[in-house]
């Protein structure tokens, strides 16, 4: 079968190399795909969020399955526009993907059926969420209600900042839209882990979990940013836990979705914080997680063409989900000054080391040819993952491999599952 993947990420990249794998596909093109992918895909000039375009070169290959994997054209349609066409699509539709794309539509999902998370109130007026500050306890999360690149969450420690935060989200619009409404949010801690599940509407099986680590320098400091490095699986994600999110989490997200004539098939992204009064959903995204399905699908079993159907057929229950007994780990080469400014266009050399190792991958992000060279293209460059016998030799290779690689004003975190040193 022929097989077109939305997108042109890491994520991607890991995406395609799982496909890749399938024996029942034949054909792999993605739209527009990096460097790393048109090794193994045919790349097509298409923007994500082009739909009359990609869904007609998908009419025009006779395309069997489409796999739309980022966030915003989930969320404005994308799976509805190729079903419209009558072509089969993984992912969300809108009216699904909405639970990632409205923080505000997510927590009062929540709350109407009791799936435990932050406190929480919705605004749609600036000065009411001032009021609403003047009484509250610190700190306190201030979330842009819709897509921000995963950069609308703002922690405030004062009513000073949180008042300032306001100001930038819902007056200053620095996120756009995407402040007209905002989530203030109850402040939690605890320990963080990411949870994938692919979900047929009625049927949720969460895959193996990962962390994320989302701050840009050493130690959890700097700017937050799409993803410096995961883990997976978690040590602190027990089969204890598992079962509580199971029937407190999973379960009735679905059960929730389906009730309010939303339902949810494709991957959903439990974003969970272990705080000590138990797991709370921190956020939902509609999609494999950057660099979650780095970490995630490297170390899965089945077919993941025949996940995939399964969870367009309806039919997950009948997949027995199975994961290898091991670990891995990502760590990502960005480029020096990510996520603020950067320079691109440097020339990326020892990609060719990875070609023939079977438990080393290199995923490309930010990557593009220049007359027949692979040079860096954006902040995240590269996904360095490796797998190991556990999480310890999963880091101890992957970061082996991270020298393998060289490119002017390469930048990486040093400390990539470090938490696992605690367990
Ligand atoms: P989100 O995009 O909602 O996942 O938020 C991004 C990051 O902000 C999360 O990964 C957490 O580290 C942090 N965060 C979000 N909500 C809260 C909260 N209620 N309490 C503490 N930290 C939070
Ligand atoms: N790694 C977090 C995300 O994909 O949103």
């Amino acid at each position: 079968m022929k097989v077109l993947v939305v997108g042109s990420g890491g994520r991607e990249h890991a995406i395609v190399t799982s496909i890749a794998k399938s024996n029942r596909v034949s054909k792999i093109y993605a739209a527009p795909g990096n460097a790393g992918i048109s090794e193994i895909a045919t790349c097509v000039d298409i923007g994500v969020m082009d739909f009359e375009k990609l869904v007609s070169f998908a009419k025009e290959e006779q395309i069997d399955l489409v796999v739309v994997a980022p966030d915003d054209p989930l969320v404005a349609g994308a799976v509805d526009a190729f079903e419209a066409a009558g072509i089969k699509a993984f992912g969300p539709r809108a009216n699904a993907a909405i639970i990632e794309g409205s923080k505000a539509f997510s927590k009062d999902l929540m709350k109407k059926y009791n799936i435990p998370t932050a406190a929480y109130e919705n605004f749609t007026d600036a000065d009411k969420a001032m009021e609403y500050l003047e009484t509250a306890s610190f700190p306190i999360v201030l979330k842009a209600d819709g897509l921000a690149l995963g950069k609308g969450v703002l922690i405030c420690n004062t009513l000073e900042e949180a008042k300032a935060g306001v100001k930038e989200i819902m007056l200053d619009k620095h996120f756009g839209n995407a402040g007209n409404t905002m989530v203030i949010e109850e402040f939690m801690t605890g320990r963080e882990v990411s949870v994938l599940c692919f979900c047929d509407g009625t049927t949720i099986k969460p895959m193996t979990s990962a962390q994320d680590h989302k701050r840009a320098e050493d130690g959890d400091k700097g700017l937050n940013t799409g993803g410096m490095g995961t883990f997976s699986p978690s040590p602190f994600y027990t089969k204890e836990i598992d079962d509580y999110c199971m029937e407190n989490i999973y379960k009735p997200t679905m059960a929730a979705m389906k009730a309010e004539g939303r339902e949810f098939k494709g991957v959903l992204f439990c974003g969970l914080m272990m705080t000590p009064n138990g797991v709370k959903v921190l956020e939902y995204n509609a999609r494999f997680g950057d660099p979650e399905a780095q970490v995630v699908l490297p170390r899965m079993k089945n077919d993941i063409i025949d996940v995939m159907e399964a969870c367009i057929d309806g039919t997950l229950d009948k997949v027995n989900l199975e994961f290898e007994d091991n670990a891995a780990v990502c760590v990502v080469l960005a480029s020096k000054g990510y996520p603020v400014s950067y320079e691109k266009g440097f020339e990326i050399k020892g990609l060719d080391t990875f070609k023939d190792k079977d438990d080393y991958y290199v995923f490309h992000a930010g990557t593009k040819l220049k007359d027949g060279v692979v040079v860096t293209n954006g902040g995240r460059v590269l996904g360095v993952t490796a797998k190991g016998k556990d999480l310890f030799e999963a880091r101890a290779n992957a970061y082996s491999a991270t020298e393998w690689i060289s490119f002017d004003n390469k930048y990486m975190r040093h400390d990539i599952g470090k938490a696992i040193d605690e367990q």
